[in-house]
């Protein structure tokens, strides 16, 4: 006689795997049909915008999923938004997002991806500009620059690049977690899952980290105040987390640019996702619901053939400054508004080609002007000006064809960043003779303050805002970080798994946003 509790086990045995068997039928079952549109067909997935972010998106979604990608960009705008070219007697210029940092991991990976080569910034003799003369120049010799540097900023100056390279390290912990499929849903959840002590860095200004951190002023009113007038229109008032990381340039040989333009990039992105790309920007977005679907159907500016016949996508992917944007959202659960509180820097470009006027800022001869003039906050200006630099077309890779163009003469050009347009009667001031001047105005990047409120990146969670981010920090590389993201988080919803940043380090889910 078998022992009777055996049979009991053996059968219980039976039933709890028909059980699991019955389960995982009627969890199929209810995956299959709560993703009906995903099995019928490939999800639609909209990007409005045609940027580092928006191209980037369109690259990472491909990478990842069959999906039908559809990019969206203004008519008569050129491929890459912001990172943008301008040409000049003949050659081309970065106009826009100009360099980018070593450490960028999707700049330097995607750029090598696609076989594009990459240029060194040169070393540049820098001066510190104050309105009325230089407060700093470079010496050509390395140690005596040292020595100058220290004689006239402190021993404290040193501590800035191991501050910048520790927040670097923290950073860049980023790129693992995007690597394992890990997403975050708002800027503080990012910030605070590399660092908590980012998030408490954007709640003061610049001025006030540095003070806390017993910076010497001369050092912040001058060259820190110069970087980021230079890298951002603005003077140290802007919040600590972009004021600080701003400053990772100035670590030594640690800029790149793409041959050709960075924007190349983008276009190389655009055509491997083999997304439809619309020349007409997006003026609406609606929302409707049929039966369990919701979906988004989409208005553009021109009609356009090449809209799918239903106009119905599953995601929309917002790739633009909202502040800056014109696209009306109709949604069903959520109220997109314009913001009021946050506003873009406007910087302009002015290319001039030319003789430049040494006169003009206290020197004596050609010789002594820096190729690139940082300024401080200046006090009634004769010429309010942010930077003005030697520039090197964008065709120029090889080191030494490089310092070619950094001598003086009447074809040097030369790059300012302003707030203001250059007037003719500012650079009859600031050269002695002129070619040719082109110019473009932008609303460059956020105005940063202290304590500012972040937008949602996840509207709804199937409206993605990439450009949240810039309020962060703006820069092509943060495109790409928060295309990634997007990707992930459209991934995710499609397989209906979850993988949040918040749940895997703990206290990262912090509450301070709003649309
Ligand atoms: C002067 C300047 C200097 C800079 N310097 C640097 C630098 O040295 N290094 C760096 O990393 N970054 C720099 N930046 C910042 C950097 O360029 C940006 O952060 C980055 O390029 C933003 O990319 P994006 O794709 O998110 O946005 P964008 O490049 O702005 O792309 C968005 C695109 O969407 C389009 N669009 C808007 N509305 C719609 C619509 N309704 N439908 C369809 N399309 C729409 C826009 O016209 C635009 O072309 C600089 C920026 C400027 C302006
Ligand atoms: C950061 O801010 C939080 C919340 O305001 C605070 O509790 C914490 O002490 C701050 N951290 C540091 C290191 O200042």
């Amino acid at each position: 006689m078998s022992d009777p509790s055996k049979i009991t086990q053996k059968q219980s045995g039976f039933y709890r795997i028909l059980k699991y068997i019955v389960l995982l039928s009627i969890v199929l079952l209810l995956v299959g049909s709560g993703h009906q549109l995903v099995t019928n067909r490939r999800p639609r997935i909209a990007i409005l915008g045609a940027g580092m972010g928006g191209t980037g998106a369109a690259y990472f979604l491909h990478e990842r999923l069959a999906a039908d990608i559809h990019v969206f960009k203004q008519k008569g705008e050129s491929i890459g938004g912001r990172a943008h070219v301008m040409e000049v007697d003949g050659r081309e210029y970065e106009a826009g997002g100009s360099v980018f940092h070593i450490s960028n991991h999707y700049m330097m990976t995607l750029s090598d991806h696609f076989g594009l080569r990459r240029r060194s910034e040169p070393d540049a003799k820098v001066g510190i500009y104050d309105g009325s003369g230089f407060s700093y120049i470079d010496t050509g010799w390395p140690l005596l620059k040292y020595f100058k540097l220290m004689y006239r900023y402190g021993m404290k100056l040193f501590f800035i690049p191991s501050y910048i390279s520790s927040m670097l390290d923290k950073f860049t912990v980023i790129y693992e977690y995007q690597a394992y499929g890990y997403t975050f849903e708002t800027i503080p959840e990012f910030l605070t899952s590399l660092d908590p002590f980012f998030l408490n860095m954007t709640e003061m200004s610049t001025f006030t980290f540095l003070k806390n951190e017993n910076y010497p002023k001369e050092l912040t009113d001058e060259l820190i105040t110069g970087i980021n007038r230079g890298n951002y229109g603005q003077d140290c008032n802007l919040h600590g987390f972009v004021g600080m990381i701003s400053l990772c340039g100035s670590l030594q040989d640690s800029l790149r640019s793409i041959q050709g333009g960075n924007k190349v990039l983008a276009e190389k992105m655009l055509q491997e996702s083999q997304a439809i790309l619309h020349n007409t920007p997006v003026t609406r977005v609606r929302e409707l619901k049929e039966e369990t679907d919701i979906y988004y159907v989409i208005d553009t500016l021109e009609s356009d053939p090449s809209l799918p016949q239903d106009n119905k996508f599953d995601f929309v992917i917002i790739a633009h400054p909202l502040e800056l944007s014109g696209v009306q959202f109709e949604l069903l659960r959520q109220k997109v508004s314009k913001p009021v509180d946050r506003e873009f820097q406007v910087t302009i470009a002015t290319f001039i080609q030319g003789r430049i006027n040494p006169e003009f800022f206290g020197l004596e001869d050609l010789t002594q002007v820096p190729d690139a003039i940082l300024t401080t906050e200046l006090v009634n200006p004769r010429v309010d000006f942010s930077t003005l630099q030697k520039v090197i077309p964008v065709d120029v890779v090889n080191a030494d064809d490089v310092s070619k163009y950094l001598v003086h003469d009447d074809n040097t050009v030369w790059k300012i960043w302003s707030r203001k347009p250059m007037l003719e009667s500012d650079l009859d001031l600031m050269f002695l003779s002129r070619r040719t001047v082109v110019s473009k105005s932008w609303y460059a990047y956020p105005k940063y303050k202290p304590g500012q409120s972040f937008p949602q990146i996840v509207l709804e969670d199937k409206l993605i805002y990439i450009n949240a981010i810039e309020w962060a920090a703006s820069a092509m590389e943060m495109s790409l970080i928060s295309a990634k993201n997007a990707a992930l988080l459209v991934e995710e919803n499609i397989r209906g798994r979850s993988q949040k940043l918040r749940d895997k380090v703990p206290g990262s889910h912090v509450e301070r946003n709003e649309l």
